[in-house]
């Protein structure tokens, strides 16, 4: 498969893994690289700078293929020293960089003098035309599906899609709820260049994170998951267990006196607990829908594979046939 977005990145598939705390580490980003999507590795996981130099030439020792770094400027309770992750993300040769959050016009002359290209990740056709306008070569259109943050417009795939396709002229891949053939097969008749993917990505023999998350999403349906933190405009899409329902309860007392204070042991600090030591309850850990349509945790190199061969099956088979 040849789109836009695997010429523009230089990949073999158009396939890509969107950065996730604790979960996109050097090992998970080379095996999606290796499998010819393209690896992100996640900027802020790594807890300075030297760390993220470090963690970029793990990578590199571990793939000779395209991979990037997941820049995240979202509201977090200490402003991470960004100009400083940008010098070791250009020192460290990365040419691809996904950014989310925010708007990242503040940081895209030093990322383009580098002759980085810039995927913006956002959650609406507005959002993603301020970053055509401000000169980012690509965007990640993130649903309502997605797991993480889907931002407050609420609006799924199936609209946002062919709206973005509406609406912009840059390379554009769909984002949230994907995880298998016959989805990436409709992200490019909605008008996408390819797909990107988190939770499916999780659930794969590669990605470094505790048996047990993989276990919860294999074993989630796609009724599973909930949003929280709506009340701070900061909403977050988790999957359910003990520690969401006591946000959730928190949530309707406060009602509009909400206070990230509140609940702040339940989402603050929680990425390592789940991720590393395997304690599914100890906090709120993003999740998407798509767990419903998870049902195995194959290597990165069958899932994106199968996936786009079976996605050319379809395409030849099923759709041609109905012609
Ligand atoms: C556990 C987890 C952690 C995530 N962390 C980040 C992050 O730090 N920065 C970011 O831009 N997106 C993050 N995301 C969002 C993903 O990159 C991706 O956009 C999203 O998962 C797509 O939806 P899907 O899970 O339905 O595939 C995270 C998602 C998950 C599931």
């Amino acid at each position: 498969m040849q789109t836009r977005i695997t010429e523009l990145l230089g990949i073999k598939h158009p396939v890509i893994q969107g950065g996730m705390h604790y979960v996109g580490f050097a090992e998970l980003a080379a095996a999606v690289s290796n499998a010819g999507g393209l690896g992100i590795i996640t900027g802020l996981t790594q807890k300075t700078p030297a760390d993220l130099a470090n963690e970029i030439a793990r990578c590199h020792d571990m793939t000779d293929k395209p991979f990037g770094v997941n820049l995240t400027f979202l509201p977090t309770f200490a402003a991470p020293p960004y100009p400083e992750y940008i010098e070791a993300i250009i020192k460290g040769g990365i040419k691809i960089v996904e950014t989310a959050g925010r708007s990242p016009e503040a940081y895209l002359p030093a990322l383009k003098d580098a002759g980085i290209k810039v995927i913006h990740k956002c959650t609406s056709v507005r959002h993603s035309l301020k970053a055509e306008k401000i000169g980012c070569d690509a965007v990640s259109v993130d649903g309502f599906e997605c797991g993480g943050h889907p931002g407050e417009d609420d609006i799924p795939n199936m609209i946002l899609l062919p709206r973005a396709a509406e609406e912009l002229t840059i390379p554009f891949v769909a984002s949230g709820g994907i995880g298998n053939a016959q989805q990436l097969v409709a992200a490019l008749a909605l008008g996408a260049d390819g797909i990107n993917m988190g939770t499916r990505f999780i659930a794969t023999t590669e990605a470094p994170v505790h048996q047990n998350v993989k276990d919860s999403i294999v074993a989630a349906s796609e009724l599973d998951t909930t949003l929280i933190m709506r009340g701070l405009r900061n909403t977050e899409r988790v999957i359910k267990n003990t520690a969401v329902e006591k946000i959730v309860e928190i949530e309707r007392e406060k009602g509009a006196d909400l206070a990230i204070d509140d609940i702040m042991d339940l989402v603050a600090g929680v990425y390592p607990k789940v991720m590393t030591d395997g304690d599914m309850e100890s906090g709120a850990w993003s999740c998407g829908m798509v767990a419903g349509l998870i049902h195995d945790v194959p290597s990165c190199h069958d899932l994106v594979n199968n996936m786009v061969a079976d996605a050319e099956e379809i395409i030849r088979g099923r759709l041609a046939s109905v012609l």
